[in-house]
């Protein structure tokens, strides 16, 4: 089977996304702060995602060959935005980069990026400067002077997320690489709380109520496994929304 490392992988998304990989026969390596009780996975790395030092002692606990590399740990606006960025943004591109060397041949990398990045390309310049940084606080220390990081670090850092991923997709085709997101709207899962606090209760239960409900778990893990599997081999560079439409209807309402 392929090995697939997966972050994030204790909890909500992260873990229907491994418990799908485990069920296709995949070897999954399952990192994340806390150790899951999963015990189905092939090895389990636990680290902090918020640093570049944790990054790379992730990445070193990591063997080779990797074949697939879900970037899907998050964590919402409720954090200081300097985190938030860092967690969201910076870690998917340094862990990618830290595993490239021990990629197989044709990786794939899918990101969780969110509904909340859904306007990425306004801001293409800005976060195509900030990911061209390498070093974490100088990276942060470019976008301080941006108003209102309290409020907006959420959506930027899933812009960037999406920005990263595209830029990948361009940098990695000549090795076989795809690269990819998954935007979901409102997701069931522990995190959703984080977002009530920092969005409000309308925003959350007012995308719920358009859209019916609010997403399974399972329903974007699919959409992450299909885009990490043989089935997608001619998509890359694309942001998938998976939010019941919701995108959809706050583009129109937006424009
Ligand atoms: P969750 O909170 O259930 O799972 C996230 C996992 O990431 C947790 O196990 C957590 O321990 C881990 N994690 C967080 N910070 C970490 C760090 N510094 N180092 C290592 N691991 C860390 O959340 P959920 O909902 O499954 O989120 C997964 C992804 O989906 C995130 O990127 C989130 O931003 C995104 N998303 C979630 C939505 C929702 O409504 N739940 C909506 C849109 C996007």
């Amino acid at each position: 089977g392929k090995r697939v490392v997966v972050t994030g992988a204790a909890s909500g998304i992260g873990a229907a996304v491994v418990r799908k990989l485990v069920a296709s026969g995949a070897a999954v390596i399952a990192v994340d702060r806390v150790a899951s009780d999963d015990h189905s996975v092939a090895e389990m790395v636990v680290g902090d995602l918020s640093t570049h030092a944790g990054v790379l002692a992730i990445a070193d606990q990591i063997e080779g060959p990797v074949d697939v590399l879900v970037n899907n740990s998050g964590i919402a606006g409720n954090h200081p935005w300097r985190t938030v960025l860092a967690v969201n943004a910076l870690a998917p591109r340094d862990l990618t980069r830290a595993l490239m060397p021990k990629f197989g041949a044709a990786p794939v990398v899918v990101t969780t990026a969110s509904q909340a990045g859904f306007l990425w390309q306004q801001n293409y310049a800005r976060h195509n400067a900030f990911l061209a940084i390498d070093d974490w606080e100088q990276a942060l220390d470019s976008i301080a002077d941006l108003p209102d990081l309290d409020t907006t670090c959420y959506n930027l850092s899933k812009e960037a997320a999406i920005v990263f991923s595209g830029n990948l997709a361009v940098d990695g085709k000549h090795i076989g690489l795809r690269s990819n997101t998954v935007s979901p709207g409102t997701v069931g899962t522990p995190l959703l709380p984080d977002f009530t606090t920092t969005m409000g209760e309308e925003a959350i239960n007012g995308a719920a109520t358009w859209a019916g409900r609010h997403a399974r778990p399972e329903e974007i893990a699919d959409a992450l496994v299909y885009l990490a599997s043989s089935e997608s081999t001619w998509i890359t560079g694309a942001d998938l929304p998976v939010d019941g439409g919701f995108s959809a209807l706050v583009f129109r309402s937006y424009i």
